[in-house]
């Protein structure tokens, strides 16, 4: 019997992490989808918490009843749609309102104990591609590889103002951009895994490039690192 076939398969990471509005969304869907690998949007569960406490009437401060909250909740991912008990969520989810409430959520380590094993439960065969805050520093650490994916603020305010303004919302640049720097400082001053490059993680800026050119960034660097091994 070869060694291999007493060893389990593990299915390969990539994790991509960085702040909001960084197109990390965008690029790991288009990634996953270029690998055939499954996805987990990790910030969608953090703000499915928040919608959550704020429909149950639950503070975002309350860790206790947060972690709590998890257990009760089913939250299911399909076509592009987000599932919260069986009711279509994924405008709300995606409300700026709500992803501020996930930052505050996200604090709290004891919520952050609770989504563990549902996150890990997305790495499934033939691979995973996962995006958020701490995918390559707590959750999947020996993701085979790490991206940190980030760009100037003022860029990411322009891209999350330009996609409202297509959407006929009313934006405001300066608001956007004051939330995303509110957002940014709570992400990487929490003492429980903040947003910080991973040391073994590339550094992807974008502000001078687009979607296309990211994506081909990570397919490359993968299948690099995958001939290397
Ligand atoms: O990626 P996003 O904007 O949907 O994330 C919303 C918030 O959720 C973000 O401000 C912080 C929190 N978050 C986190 O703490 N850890 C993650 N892995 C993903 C998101």
């Amino acid at each position: 019997m070869s060694a291999n076939q007493n060893t389990p398969f593990t299915p390969p990471v990539i994790a991509i992490d960085g702040p909001s509005a960084s197109g990390k969304g965008t690029i790991t869907q288009l990634v996953a989808a270029q690998l055939g690998y499954h996805y987990l949007d990790s910030g969608a569960l953090y703000r499915i918490v928040a919608l959550a406490a704020k429909n149950n009437n639950i503070s975002w401060n309350n860790e206790a009843l947060l972690a709590e909250l998890v257990e009760q909740l089913d939250i299911k991912f399909s076509d592009n749609e987000i599932y919260l008990n069986n009711n279509k969520v994924t405008e709300k989810v995606r409300s700026e309102e709500i992803g501020g409430g996930a930052s505050e959520v996200a604090i709290h380590p004891a919520l952050r104990k609770a989504l563990v094993d549902l996150q890990h439960s997305f790495r499934q065969a033939p691979g995973l591609v996962a995006d958020g805050r701490d995918m390559a520093t707590v959750i999947f650490p020996d993701a085979k590889l790490k991206i940190f994916l980030t760009a100037t603020a003022e860029v990411r305010a322009d891209r999350r103002y330009k996609q409202l303004a297509a959407k006929n919302k009313s934006a405001d640049y300066q608001k956007i951009l004051e939330d995303l720097r509110q957002r940014d400082t709570r992400d990487q001053q929490r003492s429980d895994a903040p947003l910080v490059q991973a040391p073994d993680a590339l550094l992807l800026e974008t502000s001078n490039s687009n979607i296309a050119e990211a994506v081909a960034f990570v397919i490359n660097a993968y299948l690099a690192n995958a001939k290397s091994n």
